[in-house]
């Protein structure tokens, strides 16, 4: 039952309607090494909806650039590849998750809020260690449960099960989802993530983002996002569609060599960018 399932969900996916064609083509681009800043230009000029809402994001007083940023390569040279990609990946994102015309839509904010709280929370977390690549852990905590959005989007009637399954016995969702499905969102986002071409890195932290040490050469991210995912929901950012705080993994803890000390601050510094990034993505 389980294999069925999921290969079900495998070929329904591939009909997800969720990141437009140009979002894959620049994912494509940025992932070839031999490509120019023109090359990447040219994929996103094609798309004037995108490059209208680059533009303006870029020249908003989130990134506070002191010059107006009126072309493509420009916004490009200034932020780097990795950060166009993942900008416009997430505002792409955001779409998928605010979809008016569903019933659910409440449901789905709320998983918006807790997505990027989680975001916020990886990126704050990886700047107190000092890591390098913070866009990719923004993006991998942004797309953290990406899972739950394809069980509301293609098992509605099972998501629905899940979803009362934790509300009557007070339990987390993955332990409800292994119960209904056999299968968590970990494992079907994975599955997603892949199919959009993303780094591996972050395909394996969304895939382990609930058992970080198993993430093999990225469970450093996967612990940073695994903590992420816990503080959010201690802060009360949106939900992930349970009311339960999952115990921090131990050697998730012993991985990232934080203090204990350093929590508090994390958690401020969180609450503040939280805001600021949801009126960011609120005006674009
Ligand atoms: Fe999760
Ligand atoms: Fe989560």
């Amino acid at each position: 039952m389980r294999a069925t399932n999921l290969t079900r969900i495998i070929g329904e996916v591939e009909d997800l309607p969720t990141l437009p064609r140009t979002i894959l083509k620049i994912t494509e681009v940025v992932n070839n090494p031999k490509s120019s800043a023109k090359d990447l230009a040219k994929v996103i000029t094609d798309d004037q909806v995108l490059t209208a809402r680059l533009l303006k994001l870029v020249n908003s007083s989130f990134y506070g650039f002191p010059q107006k940023i009126s072309t493509v390569t420009g916004a490009i040279v200034l932020l780097g590849f990795d950060a166009i990609r993942n900008l416009l990946l997430t505002t792409s994102i955001f779409d998928l998750f605010s979809n008016k015309n569903r019933k659910d839509r409440f449901k789905r904010e709320k998983l918006w809020d807790h997505s990027l709280g989680c975001a916020v929370g990886a990126k704050v977390i990886g700047n107190s260690l000092r890591y390098e690549k913070i866009e990719e852990l923004f993006v991998s905590g942004l797309l953290h449960d990406i899972g739950k959005i394809v069980e509301i989007l293609f098992l509605p009637g099972d998501f629905a099960k899940v979803a009362s399954m934790v509300e009557n016995k007070n339990i987390l969702m993955i332990t409800a989802e292994e119960h209904v499905l056999g299968y968590t969102h970990s494992e079907v986002g994975k599955l997603l993530i892949k199919r959009w071409n993303l780094p591996p890195k972050i395909v394996n932290v969304i895939a382990y983002h609930h058992q970080p040490t198993l993430a093999g050469k990225f469970s450093k991210e996967a612990a940073i996002v695994h903590l992420a995912d816990i503080l959010c929901r201690a802060m009360n950012m949106g939900s992930g569609g349970d009311n339960k705080i999952p115990p921090l993994n131990k050697s998730a803890w012993e991985t990232l060599q934080l203090k204990l000390s350093s929590i508090e601050p994390i958690m401020e510094e969180m609450e503040k960018e939280f805001e600021d990034i949801s009126l960011f993505l609120s005006h674009s």
